[in-house]
């Protein structure tokens, strides 16, 4: 095979896999509005995620269910049984039980015409071409507006004739733009974080499986000279 056939070859294949990776990205259906970008080192952060597990447990979980997610693994963000149970547990679920809203499903449809989806996922689902599923949430919850012709009396750019209150109302009128925008940014980053716990670990893990590949890479290439030094 000549050099410029396999150069060829290399380009049909090259575009042929771009084809492949952009594919899914051009078929989802983004939203219609662009998104903001969520700061994501917030997932980071555990006094971020302290305080969107909080804002979650007190303005959400009326509604809605994280049932991926038990009370208890609320210790990875660095609290301790005692705090879970005294600031986080504000229904009657045990510290082992999973994160479940007491809202009844069947009333919820008839007062929404929606019963309100489980949010364990939403930070996944809703990712596609425009962002990230965070910077969806992200953007979805401080871009409710007043609107009249709704049977809520609100609406939303991102998700237009949402079933869904704005339920953050009140906290937004009281606090200074880039307080709420941060208040949504935590809580954000607690769905993002609910969405796959694991994540640190696995990003932690993964650094010390490449330092391990570096460090045996340079071992197995020098014994591999050492095997061969003799035989020429
Ligand atoms: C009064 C009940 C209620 C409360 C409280 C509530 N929601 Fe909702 N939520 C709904 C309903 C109903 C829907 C479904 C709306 C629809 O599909 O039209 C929804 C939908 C959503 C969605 C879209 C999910 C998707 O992918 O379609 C997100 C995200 C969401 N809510 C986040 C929140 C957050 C964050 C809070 C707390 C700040 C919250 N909700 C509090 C009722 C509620």
């Amino acid at each position: 095979m000549t050099i410029s056939t396999l150069l060829r070859r290399l380009a049909v294949t090259a575009a042929a896999l771009s084809g492949l990776v952009s594919a899914p990205v051009v078929l989802a259906a983004g939203p219609s509005v662009p998104l903001d970008t969520f700061p994501v080192t917030k997932v980071n952060d555990v006094a971020a995620l302290q305080n969107g597990a909080k804002v979650f447990m007190n303005y959400c979980l009326g509604c809605h269910s994280i049932s991926q997610v038990r009370y208890n693994k609320l210790r990875d963000l660095g609290l301790n049984e005692e705090q879970i149970k005294g600031n986080l547990i504000l229904t009657q679920a045990k510290f082992g039980d999973p994160i479940l809203t007491t809202l009844p499903l069947k009333g919820a449809k008839e007062w929404f015409g929606k019963t309100p989806p489980d949010l364990s996922l939403t930070a996944r689902s809703r990712s596609s071409g425009a962002g990230t599923g965070g910077d969806w949430i992200y953007t979805y919850m401080r871009t409710y507006y007043e609107d009249s012709a709704r049977p809520t009396g609100w609406n939303n750019k991102v998700y237009p004739a949402v079933g869904m209150p704005h339920v953050l109302w009140e906290v937004q009128k009281t606090l200074p733009k880039s307080d709420y925008d941060n208040l949504v940014a935590d809580l954000t980053a607690f769905l993002v974080w609910v969405a796959e716990p694991v994540a640190q670990t696995r990003k932690q893990v993964g650094v010390w499986v490449l330092l391990f590949l570096a460090l045996f890479f340079v071992f197995a290439w020098r014994l591999n000279a050492a095997f061969w030094k003799d035989i020429k």
